[in-house]
């Protein structure tokens, strides 16, 4: 079955056909960052209006990529949540309309379902069962899977989700955003001992997060000592302070991970969603494996971040195994648990 998957929750407009047994055959993505970069965050309405724009040339481009037409597509997938309400909404009336007018079965998408599953796209997927990271703009979860739809909650972000955590950091140190990326490359040139920032509620069992107090820690901390600094000393702070942020996240999400996988007794960790491509993370996590002899399995970098590849591969995953939206009217949940 060839499904073609959208993904429109946020501010990429993905488009991916997917195959099962021959894998994925063509995957296109149109990101909306410059479209947002000047507001320093994502614009809903606007977003809405991209994604309308980009949609119909995405999917011709996606199957031209794979050398089809739209009598070789079996399958359609959409995101129906979470995210933006307008965002959702525009994949999903062109994803059914698709399907009503090609009669094609659709199924909508789980967001985090699509990131969850995307390691098993990489060459060597994980085998059921693992524990799952979920690091994204929106959550942070810790997940005991069991097979697809087979989903435990074990611990989750009582308030900013890591990703968020990023982005509201680099906006109180003026990198822009989004944020993940800026902090990243900006900690490349930081002193690892200068500051050391808090790992929260690592001293409390469980494996519930927390990150809004770091973001409170890096304001206070950059209002103490920037003081009277300009040019390259004040830059050297910022830097200093991203590296010290960026490893309080990563040590805080890795001592959480040894628990949650000493907790299971699993063997098997997959980390997905954007936070997932940070590049300390996966080294960390991959030490921290190694020490339990376990294993930590990624996407491959652009597939951490949001795309229509994921998006089509639940999708395929849902369908083939009999499940399909049947009726004619349609939402979306922009808030789905
Ligand atoms: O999964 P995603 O594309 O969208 C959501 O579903 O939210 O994740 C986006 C998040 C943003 O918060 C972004 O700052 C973060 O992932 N991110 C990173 C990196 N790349 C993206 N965070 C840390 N390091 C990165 N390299
Ligand atoms: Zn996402």
């Amino acid at each position: 079955m060839n499904v073609l998957g959208i993904e429109t929750s946020c501010d990429e407009t993905g488009v991916a056909i997917y195959a099962g047994d021959g894998g994925l055959l063509a995957h296109q993505l149109y990101s909306q960052v410059a479209l947002h970069a000047e507001f320093g965050g994502v614009v809903p309405e606007l977003a809405s209006r991209d994604h309308l724009r980009k949609l119909v040339p995405l999917i011709r481009a996606t199957l031209e990529q794979a050398q089809m037409g739209q009598e070789d597509i079996q399958g359609i997938a959409y995101t129906a949540g979470p995210g933006l309400a307008g965002a959702l909404l525009a994949g999903a009336s062109v994803a059914r309309s698709l399907a009503w007018t090609w009669k094609l079965p659709v199924v909508g998408v789980h967001h985090m379902e699509g990131h969850l599953l995307a390691p098993m796209l990489e060459d060597h997927p994980p085998a059921f069962p693992f524990v799952a990271l979920l690091v994204s703009g929106g959550h942070t979860m810790l997940v005991r899977v069991e097979g697809v739809g087979s989903y435990q909650l074990l611990g989750e972000s009582l308030d900013d989700a890591a990703g968020e955590a990023f982005d509201k950091t680099a906006k109180l140190l003026e990198l822009g955003y989004p944020g993940g990326p800026a902090i990243a490359s900006l900690a490349e040139k930081g002193d690892p001992g200068r500051f050391r920032f808090p790992r929260p509620m690592v001293d409390r069992p469980g494996l519930d997060f927390s990150f809004s107090g770091l973001k409170t820690y890096t304001l206070t901390t950059m209002q103490k000592e920037s003081a009277g600094l300009e040019g390259e000393a004040l830059a050297r702070l910022k830097a200093d302070i991203a590296r010290a942020f960026e490893d309080a996240v990563v040590d805080t999400l890795a001592i959480k991970c040894r628990r949650a996988m000493e907790q299971t007794g699993s063997g098997t960790l997959v980390l997905a969603g954007g936070v997932a491509a940070n590049q300390r993370l996966r080294q960390r996590m991959d030490e921290e494996m190694g020490r339990l002899g376990a294993r930590a399995y990624y996407p491959r970098l652009e597939f951490c971040t949001d795309n229509g590849a994921m998006i089509a591969h639940a999708g395929w995953q849902r369908l083939n195994a009999g499940e399909a939206n049947r009726e004619l009217a349609f939402h979306v949940n922009p808030r789905w648990s």
